[in-house]
């Protein structure tokens, strides 16, 4: 399922590429070609190859949730996959518009980048497709965005694009920052119970609640939080 670069630099068109994979498909378009980031993400990365990240990490991520039938998956929009380089003034790196299963990745981080483009931008649109395919994202305006925070840097972790600046294991306060700190409690979590993330994510389409803790893993949140801040010295 994976698509091959040579294959899909021949249908590259100014600055949009789409392609089409186990009926889906995928689209990116650079539309902030004006602006130094937009000319830096296409000379440091460019539409076909977020167009092959898409599709290769959107396997990743059904494979993490352990959803080998399509019929297991949540369904893209349209069964389409959407990504744009946009200029957002703000300091968002990256969001995923769940009502158009659309990511945008923002051309003014993409100048900011300090360190290798390709592996940051990879991460970040592991992160961002894992929002696309997890369930429960009706509830990210509430306060268990963390969750699902959490979930799409676990997906990023495992994939192995865990970013430089993100805290290390046993790092953080509480399970429930979201993001890295979430991610490194949900891999310590998967390692005990392999498959956690996979049968929490199916959970989530009813919302999250503590309880799922105690049900998939024997423990409650706050034992098990305490057991991973042990290992990692407290
Ligand atoms: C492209 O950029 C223009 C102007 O910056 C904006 O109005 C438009 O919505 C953008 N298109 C997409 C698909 O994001
Ligand atoms: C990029 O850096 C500039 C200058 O430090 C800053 O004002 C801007 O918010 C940054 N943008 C992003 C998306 O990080
Ligand atoms: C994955 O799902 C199958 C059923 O579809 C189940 O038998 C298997 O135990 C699951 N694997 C994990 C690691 O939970």
């Amino acid at each position: 399922m994976q698509l091959s670069a040579t294959v899909l630099a021949s249908f590259l068109v100014v600055a949009g590429l789409a392609a089409t994979a186990a009926g889906l498909r995928f689209e990116a378009t650079n539309n902030a070609t004006t602006t130094p980031g937009g000319q830096r993400f296409d000379r440091e990365y460019g539409v076909g190859l977020a167009v092959q990240v898409l599709s290769e990490a959107s396997c990743f991520v059904w494979k993490v949730f352990n959803q080998t039938s399509p019929a297991d998956r949540r369904p893209a929009v349209d069964d389409r996959v959407k990504f744009v380089v946009n200029f957002v003034n703000t300091n968002i790196l990256a969001f995923e518009r769940d009502s158009e299963s659309s990511i945008t990745l923002n051309a003014g981080y993409v100048n900011n980048i300090t360190g290798d483009v390709r592996t940051l931008v990879t991460g970040l649109l592991y992160h961002e497709v894992t929002h696309v395919w997890q369930w429960g994202q009706q509830d990210t305006s509430s306060a268990h965005s963390w969750i699902y925070e959490g979930i799409a840097d676990f997906v990023r972790l495992r994939a192995g694009y865990a970013a430089p600046y993100w805290l290390q294991p046993g790092q953080g306060s509480s399970w429930d920052t979201g993001y890295d700190v979430t991610a490194r409690f949900l891999d310590y979590c998967d390692e005990l119970r392999p498959g956690f993330v996979a049968v929490l994510n199916v959970r989530l389409k009813d919302s999250y609640r503590d309880d799922y803790f105690v049900e998939i893993m024997g423990k409650p949140v706050q034992e098990l939080w305490k057991d991973y801040k042990a290992k990692y010295g407290g």
